[in-house]
């Protein structure tokens, strides 16, 4: 691999000492880099500085009403803008460092933009392990950052991803490799005593029900406190996407899962297997390399075999729902 690569408009520095400093001294000019974290790559920017938050949004072409989330080194940063209630510091404390973002209350006198929370008076906060948390730690400040790519795109889950998606927007990327979870990190929120989930993720809504010993509520069953950059049009690849596949049509490309393949499998344009051995872990490694992937073979269509719908399965099957869905509103969104 090459140790410096460049393409039109991106640096891509592998992750060590060199792109520490260099992300750092970036950060802190008020520039934006992107940055491996283990769920997705994110396009970063300090958190306290609008201009440069302005800069991930223009990057991103996304409108500023969607709030970005807050990448802290754990709760003690998370602490000088949020509040914690006693549910939420347990989750925290079992998930930090990890997929999981929480939304908490802003502290009066927070130091964190109102671009970054889009005027609510919540911030979605969670500490990423690997590149990012050192890269925080050494700023001293936390980073807001979606995920690096262009908005209505699928989440970009290598370096090159990154920089074939924003180009020249992205003028600095570090290479951490693939990243490990492949899906966003799992969103909640609690209200009342309760856990709503916002946006399923990379922690499955499983384990934070055992850590917290309590069941999760749907967010759908409570709209007023849904994640706002939930609308469906999202991940979209240009390919049509159609789930829970029997079979494969002529010219379509197949997303498959497990080791049996639907009929007419072996006409497919290409195909990619998630997992055969039906891990979802994997799966959700894969899935969106893997649908860009088949995206870039130009079938008009993907069919995508039926993913069990438990554990990690729920996020593979929300980001396949939200690939799926009608196009005719281009939302700008968050994606
Ligand atoms: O894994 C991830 O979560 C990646 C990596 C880079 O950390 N980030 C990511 O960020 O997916 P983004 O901006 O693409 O998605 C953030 C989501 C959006 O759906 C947004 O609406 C929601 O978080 N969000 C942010 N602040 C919120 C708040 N105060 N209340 C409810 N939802 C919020
Ligand atoms: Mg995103």
């Amino acid at each position: 691999m090459d140790m410096n690569t460049t393409t039109p408009g991106s640096r891509i520095l592998p992750a060590g000492d060199a792109a520490l400093s260099a992300a750092r001294d970036a950060l802190a000019a008020g520039e934006i880099v992107a940055i491996p974290t283990e769920t997705v790559y994110g396009l970063a920017a300090d958190a306290t500085n609008g201009e440069a938050v302005a800069r991930i949004f223009a990057a991103k072409q996304r409108p500023s009403f969607n709030p970005l989330i807050c990448h802290v080194t754990g709760i003690e940063m998370a602490e000088s803008f949020a509040a914690f209630d006693p549910l939420s510091r347990r989750l925290a404390e079992a998930f930090w460092p990890g997929a999981l973002t929480l939304v908490l209350p802003l502290k009066p006198g927070h130091a964190i933009h109102p671009l970054v929370t889009a005027g609510l008076d919540t911030v979605a906060v969670r500490a990423p392990k690997g590149f990012g948390a050192e890269l925080i730690a050494t700023l001293g400040r936390p980073l807001a950052a979606p995920s690096a790519n262009r908005s209505g795109k699928i989440s970009a889950t290598t370096a090159r991803a990154v920089a074939d998606s924003l180009g020249e927007a992205a003028p600095l990327v570090i290479d951490g490799g693939p990243t490990p979870v492949g899906v966003e990190s799992t969103i909640v929120k609690v209200e009342d005593g309760a856990i709503f989930l916002l946006r399923p993720g990379g922690v499955a809504a499983e384990e934070i029900e055992a850590a917290a010993g309590m069941p999760l509520r749907r967010a759908e069953a409570n709209a007023a406190i849904q994640a706002p950059g939930m609308l469906a049009s999202h991940y979209a690849p240009a390919a049509r996407m159609r789930l829970n596949a029997g079979h494969v049509a002529p010219g379509e490309a197949l997303l498959a899962f497990g080791l049996e393949r639907i009929a007419g499998a072996e006409t497919a344009k290409a195909v990619l297997v998630l997992s055969e051995t039906g891990d979802l872990v994997e799966a959700a490694a894969k899935l969106f390399d893997y649908m860009g992937r088949l995206d870039a073979t130009g079938a008009e269509c993907i069919a995508v075999e039926q993913i069990p719908a438990t554990g990690l399965g729920e996020a593979i099957n929300d980001r396949l729902a939200r690939a799926a869905a009608p196009r005719t509103i281009e939302s700008g969104e968050d994606a």
